[in-house]
C-alpha cells in the first residue's frame, strides 16, 4: 500500500506504481530495479489511452519557460518516487539540467533531440546527441546521463514521462550554462501541485 499522493487516481496508474514500488523494494540495486520495471513501463508508452488531455498541456509562463508544463501524476508520500509528464511545445527547449535521482525516462507523443553532457571538473561536454521518437526511453542513472537537455523537434508539442527516484520537481537540483559550464540552483515545481517549502 502506497501512502503516496495519486494525483491522476485511477487504477492504472495505481497499478502501476504498485508494481514499481513492488519491484523497487525486491531489486538489490537500481540497475536491477530498472530492469525489473521496463516492461510496465514500456506497457506505459505505449498505451494511448492512461494520460488525460489536461495533463499534455504546454503551460505559458511555467517556472520551466518556453512554455514547458511539468505534470505531477503521483509522488510517494516521503519523497522516495514521482512519476510526472513533461510537455515541451513544438520549437521549445528545456535549459540544460540535472535530476540526482535514478529512474526511467520515455517519450510518449511527439518527438525530441536530447543532448547529454557530461561535468568535467566544472565544465560540460556534450557527449551524446540522440534522436527519440514515441516509445524511446531509458534508464536514467546518476552521474551517467544525469545532465541534458531536451528540445521538441515535432510540429506537435512532446511529452515524455518520467519515472524517477526523488519528488523531482520540489528538489533543488542545477541548471547549467552549457558554454560557461556554470551550474545554478534549479527547482522545475510542478504546475498542478505545491512544492512544500
Ligand atoms: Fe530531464
Amino acid at each position: 500500500m502506497s501512502d503516496g499522493e495519486f494525483v491522476l487516481d485511477t487504477p492504472r496508474v495505481r497499478a502501476f506504481v504498485a508494481g514499481v514500488e513492488a519491484a523497487i523494494a525486491a531489486s538489490g540495486s537500481p540497475v536491477e530495479a530498472c530492469e525489473a520495471i521496463r516492461p510496465s513501463f514500456a506497457d506505459l508508452l505505449d498505451d494511448a489511452e492512461w494520460l488525460p488531455d489536461e495533463y499534455q498541456a504546454p503551460v505559458p509562463e511555467s517556472g520551466m519557460g518556453g512554455g514547458i508544463g511539468q505534470w505531477l501524476l503521483y509522488r510517494a508520500g516521503d519523497g522516495s518516487l514521482s512519476l510526472f509528464a513533461l510537455v515541451v511545445p513544438a520549437g521549445s527547449a528545456t535549459p540544460v539540467h540535472d535530476h540526482l535521482a535514478w529512474g526511467l525516462v520515455g517519450l510518449y507523443r511527439g518527438t525530441q533531440d536530447e543532448e547529454v553532457y557530461a561535468d568535467r571538473d566544472g565544465d560540460l561536454e556534450l557527449v551524446e546527441r540522440r534522436a527519440l521518437v514515441p516509445g524511446d526511453f531509458y534508464a536514467l542513472i546518476p552521474p551517467q546521463d544525469d545532465i541534458h537537455r531536451v528540445l521538441t523537434t515535432s510540429d506537435e508539442d512532446s511529452i515524455s514521462i518520467h519515472l524517477l527516484t526523488n519528488d523531482t520537481g520540489c528538489v533543488w537540483r542545477h541548471a547549467y550554462d552549457p558554454e560557461s559550464g556554470e551550474r545554478k540552483p534549479f527547482r522545475s515545481g510542478y504546475v498542478n501541485v505545491d512544492c512544500a517549502e
